[in-house]
């Protein structure tokens, strides 16, 4: 039998099972006396997210607003991976997500993460941290993470696409289930002024207006001119060209598979459901989806 060379360095890919309620992996679990202990600092600034849901772009637009005047060098030779470090990743022979966010030189320090709103560490409560959440509508959050755990060699295999959709819908999917995800960070809103909650979809629509809101949020007045260089450079194409934004960097995701910035679109979705699977998704989504304050759009 021959052994592929370039295989023989991968990862094993991650098996799920059950954390606290969470489906999660050995990846996002192994650091967790570190991760649950984390010292946040009352200016951090958490961004929280269900995966692929937008968590790179608002990350981006982040940090081109705190530090895309001050520290231009940050731009050409840092990824975002490593300016907006992932709390609670262990990577395969890089370093964790504490120890990238603990070396941090920045203030405020950006931090990203995927954890349900129950998992969050306390002390980022404590703290009374910013948060932004990001949410996407299902269905094309599905379609995204779907591609993802295919050319993400830590990620559990995706198996096919009619297999990958039954997982979606019962919430074993790494981060648990999206309906919980969405909606427990949602109800948290209601009691934590701190939060900032929006959609993918909205940021498509007018990402100049989004981040406008961002700013208001955040207590930043960027001039015209900085807003518009940073609207134009969180553009999708601009990011999927630009190597310090775009993952190309990261040793176990196969880019010949699929690339991390793969479309970018609110609709995708049509491309890969069936009809019936529409109708099942649909009929299913009515019975877990049952707060009408918090209203997805799957186009625009
Ligand atoms: S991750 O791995 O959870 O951090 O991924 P995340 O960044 O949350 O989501 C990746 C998807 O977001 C899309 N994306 C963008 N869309 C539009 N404009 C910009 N600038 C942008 N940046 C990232 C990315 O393409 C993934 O979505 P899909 O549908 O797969 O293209």
């Amino acid at each position: 039998m021959s052994v592929n060379p370039d295989k023989m360095d991968l990862p094993p890919r991650g098996e799920l099972f059950d954390f606290h309620g969470v489906s999660m992996t050995h990846y996002f679990t192994d650091n967790w006396e570190n991760v649950q202990n984390f010292q946040a600092r009352p200016d951090d600034i958490l961004i929280a997210t269900y995966p692929k849901a937008g968590t790179t772009w608002v990350s981006y637009i982040l940090d081109l607003l705190y530090f895309g005047q001050t520290a231009l060098e940050r731009q050409t030779s840092i990824p975002v991976y490593e300016r907006v470090p992932f709390l609670e990743l262990t990577p395969p022979r890089l370093h964790t997500g504490t120890d990238l966010v603990n070396n941090l030189p920045t203030s405020p320090r950006l931090i990203k993460t995927h954890l349900p709103v129950q998992l969050v560490p306390k002390s980022f409560w404590e703290q009374n941290c910013r948060m932004v959440y990001v949410a996407r509508n299902a269905k094309d959050n599905m379609v995204s993470y779907f591609h993802f755990d295919s050319m993400n060699m830590i990620e559990p295999e995706p198996g096919d696409w009619k297999n990958f959709f039954q997982r979606f819908l019962d919430g074993k999917m790494v981060f648990g289930s999206w309906y919980d995800h969405v909606n427990g960070w949602w109800k948290k809103k209601q009691t934590y002024s701190k939060l900032h909650y929006m959609f993918y979809e909205d940021l498509i629509e007018d990402t100049g207006r989004e981040i406008d809101k961002l700013c208001c949020f955040l207590g930043l007045s960027p001039s015209a001119e900085e807003k518009k260089q940073i609207t134009g450079g969180v553009q999708f194409d601009n990011m999927k060209n630009n190597s310090m934004a775009n993952y190309s960097t990261v040793p176990f995701m196969d880019f010949k598979i699929s690339p991390f910035m793969r479309k970018g679109k609110v609709g995708d979705w049509k491309k890969h459901f069936t009809v019936a699977q529409n109708e099942e998704f649909d009929e299913d989504y009515k019975k877990k989806m049952k707060d009408p304050t918090l209203q997805f759009r799957t186009e625009i």
